[in-house]
């Protein structure tokens, strides 16, 4: 993971192109870097060709007089000179399986770094020089800025000073800046008869970017001693004081970007504080600078963040993204795929505005949701806009317009305003008021907020003592009990409970509860579900078999037309969709279809804000005539971004992808789970052993999610308890091996999200199962200190 030392400056130098020179300005570094007084530490992490003539040599044979403060090292060293991925194939006659994969070999840069910098307590230099241009292949076959980006080192830009480089520098920074680098310098050759460095240090200045230039090398001589003089001389000479001495100032420049870097980290807990306003968070727990956690970079399931540490350790540690950055990740972090869709879109449209108007990104992604997605069988249009609450607002509007439009009558302006919405208790579906307004009071509320509506009491599921238990509230049974059921595939498998006892008994509750309302002249006018799970409420598992009572029974006998009949259907599906719970949509599960959804938070793989809400032919026609007034007359600024639908489309492609990958194959295969039955990325063994632990109430998961209920007799939203029992989990532990499953190697601590008494960790769709297993292992750890 990222690496950053206050005494230890350490600069990774990329080439616009092989040949242009880097080694020999890296040299050129190390010795002003010496020069100056320093310790510097030069390495090569992949090398090709003779050894005799690698890099490495060249540092070590032009230390000049500073031979003992230089240190020079090489980590992979192949015989052919050919590219790195060849030459390791051809070192091992093609065996995959002998090529060290890229987490190996960042581990062992990271680790080397981290020696480095414990060797040396005084001010010190490091320059790791790359191989050829930025996207050459490592020896896996990733290029070097996909591979070593974990490490997010500071980056030096070596820039190509001959026929073509300015396009080739050009490039290359901007490689290096969609994928995050920090580029404080371009250092190029002064060529007398290209001249690239007279248009490039221009343009880079107004982009704020610095460019250093250096007097080219002498020509090469024939005569080996003689050549190597020469060198010496032209290193030597780059030493000397003067107005263009682009290397000594590069020294000054780069110490100084090294010490912003640095100052800015330990100036923005303060500045934070002093302006930022966060969400839901009472401010005055938080007042002191180690309350806030400054997020320097994140990678893959990780963030990287300040931490107090010892003097020659990296300030930056890895930090799990526990709550999967609210909910929203399917990939990780900075996947490229997605930055260079979200470019690609940016690039070709900008942001565009959307009634009557179509671009392809929207076009591909309505088609792809309607036709194939979470729509497929019953929606025919889908509505964009911002994030979960607005799109719930949109659904919310398109509900209560058809079921005034379908009751066919004249409904006045109080009758309108006091429809009322049928959902259950402990649901949530954004902060925004209207989506306030269709739940229960809670503590997401304000001064305005007015629940309009029902809330049914529903029976959850879970794990207790290595039991399925179903707890049935006293409203449905006339105390509450709890009902054993075989197992999590029985309790999800819907159509073979359909006709059973508790049916009944939910179908009674729930008609009885309705004809009370109706006798006391409360209108419903839209079921509103988050199927399955309700998120914010508290991870309740709620029987699937009551939700599909639910929806039977509002829906009314004729629920198997085409048109929707009763009340309106609304699924949000803001957080249990596209797989956070192991299945695209939840009607696979519940056996039916609603007549309006939403989907949002992993819709865009968790990189832009953008909601959909989906709706079925009859919901639309509600708003269709000749009148304008009857149109839906809503829209967001941003509706339909063309970047958010863009990164959308190729977020579910690579969602297609990994869900026909072995590594769900074998988490299925873990829960013997196969068509629509549930399973989880989480051990099945360590749920029930996590079941058994005395201070758990009780456990349970599904797909990403992993819910763990402490104990506590004075729970609710604003319990501590979770958060008490799990806060050591945040410590940075390695598990006492020497690398760790977080990139780079690096012991790491994890961010996670309680709600009352409730803890959750959630991965994303790619969490490997490593870093799966070693955070089963936290969990069960940290349990244990407190059992
Ligand atoms: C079920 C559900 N609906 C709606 C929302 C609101 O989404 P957003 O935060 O994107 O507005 C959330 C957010 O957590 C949610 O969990
Ligand atoms: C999933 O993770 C693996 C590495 O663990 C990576 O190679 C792959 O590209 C990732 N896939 C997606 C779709 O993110």
């Amino acid at each position: 993971m990222s690496l950053l030392f206050k005494h230890l400056r350490v600069h990774q130098v990329f080439g616009a192109n092989t040949d242009v020179g880097k080694t020999i300005l890296t040299s050129a570094l190390v010795r002003a870097s010496a020069a100056a007084g320093k310790s510097v530490f030069y390495l090569k992490p992949v090398s090709t060709g003779d050894a005799s003539s690698a890099d490495v040599e060249h540092i070590k044979r032009y230390r000049g007089p500073f031979k003992d403060r230089i240190q020079a090292d090489c980590l992979y060293q192949y015989q052919e000179p050919v590219s790195p991925h060849l030459a390791a194939r051809l070192a091992n006659g093609n065996d995959e399986t002998q090529i060290p994969t890229d987490q190996t070999v960042v581990n062992s840069i990271a680790h080397h770094i981290r020696q480095c910098a414990a060797a040396s307590p005084d001010p010190s230099h490091m320059y790791v020089e790359t191989a050829g241009g930025v996207h050459s292949p490592t020896l896996s076959g990733t290029t070097q800025l996909d591979c070593y980006r974990p490490l997010f080192l500071s980056t030096i830009l070596v820039g190509d000073s001959k026929l073509g480089g300015i396009s080739s520098t050009i490039s290359a920074y901007e490689s290096l800046v969609l994928r995050g680098f920090l580029v404080d310098a371009i250092l190029l050759f002064r060529d007398k008869y290209y001249r690239n460095w007279e248009y490039l240090k221009p343009y880079f200045a107004d982009r704020g970017v610095h460019v250093s230039t250096v007097n080219a090398p002498p020509p090469l001589l024939p005569d080996t001693s003689q050549n190597h003089a020469s060198t010496e001389e032209y290193y030597q000479s780059l030493l000397t004081e003067g107005d263009d001495n682009g290397i000594l100032s590069s020294i000054e420049h780069l110490d100084a970007c090294h010490k912003n870097r640095l100052d800015e980290l330990q100036s923005m807990p303060r500045r934070t504080l002093d302006t930022i306003w966060w969400p839901f968070v009472q401010h005055s727990y938080y007042q002191t600078e180690q309350d806030v956690n400054v997020i320097d970079s994140a990678y893959s399931d990780f963030f990287t963040v300040v931490r107090e540490s010892p003097s020659t350790s990296s300030i930056l540690q890895p930090q799990f993204d526990g709550s999967a950055s609210w909910w929203t990740q399917a990939f990780g972090h900075t996947q490229p795929a997605l930055t260079l869709a979200a470019a690609r879109a940016s690039g070709r449209y900008g942001h565009v505005m959307f009634p009557r108007a179509t671009h392809l990104p929207a076009l591909q992604l309505a088609e792809r949701l309607v036709k194939e997605g979470p729509g497929k069988g019953w929606a025919s249009k889908a509505y964009f806009s911002d994030d979960g609450s607005t799109g719930m607002e949109i659904a919310l509007k398109m509900a209560l317009r058809a079921f005034t439009v379908r009751e066919g009558k004249e409904f006045d302006d109080t009758q309108k305003t006091s429809l009322g919405i049928l959902g259950l208790k402990g649901s949530y579906h954004g902060d925004t008021i209207g989506a306030m307004n269709a739940c229960e009071e809670g503590v997401y509320t304000c001064e305005w907020h007015h629940a309009k509506g029902y809330w049914l009491d529903p029976p959850t599921v879970s794990m207790r003592q290595g039991k399925v238990v179903i707890s049935v509230p006293s409203a449905i049974a006339s105390e509450t009990s709890d009902v054993q059921g075989d197992s999590l595939a029985w309790v999800y498998d819907v159509p073979a409970r359909l006709d059973t006892p508790p049916a009944r008994v939910y179908k009674e509750y729930v008609e009885k509860t309705l004809d009370t309302l109706r006798r006391k002249g409360q209108t419903l006018g839209a079921l509103v579900l988050e199927p399955l799970v309700m998120g914010a409420g508290g991870m309740l598992f709620v029987d699937p078999l009551f939700q599909r009572v639910l929806v039977d029974v509002v829906r009314g006998p004729s629920s198997s037309s085409s048109s929707w009949s009763g009340l309106p259907v609304i699924f949000d599906e803001v957080f249990v969709g596209l797989y956070r719970i192991g299945m695209e949509s939840t009607t696979s599960v519940l056996g039916v279809n609603p007549d309006i959804s939403v989907n949002a938070k992993i819709l865009t793989g968790g990189l832009l804000p953008l909601a959909v809400t989906l709706a079925s032919n009859s919901i639309y026609e509600a708003f269709f005539s000749d009148k304008k007034a009857d149109a839906l007359l809503h829209g967001h600024s941003y509706t339909a971004h063309a970047m958010g639908c863009e990164v959308a489309n190729e977020a579910l492609r690579m969602i297609d992808g990994l869900s026909r990958s072995d590594a769900w194959k074998e988490a299925r295969a873990q829960w013997k789970s196969e068509g629509d039955s549930v399973w989880s990325f989480w051990d099945p063994t360590f749920i029930e052993t996590v079941s058994r632990v005395d201070n758990v109430a009780e456990v349970m998961t599904l797909g990403t999610v992993l819910a763990i209920k402490i104990r506590d007799d004075d729970a609710g939203y604003t319990s501590h308890s979770a958060e008490t029992v799990f806060r050591p989990i945040d410590q940075y532990d390695d598990g006492g091996n020497e690398f760790s499953v977080a990139p780079g190697g690096a012991p790491f601590g994890v961010h996670f999200r309680t709600l009352g008494n409730v803890a959750y960790f959630m991965t994303s769709l790619n969490t490997s199962s490593a870093v799966l297993r070693s955070l089963e292992d936290r969990i069960w750890k940290t349990l244990q200190r407190h059992s």
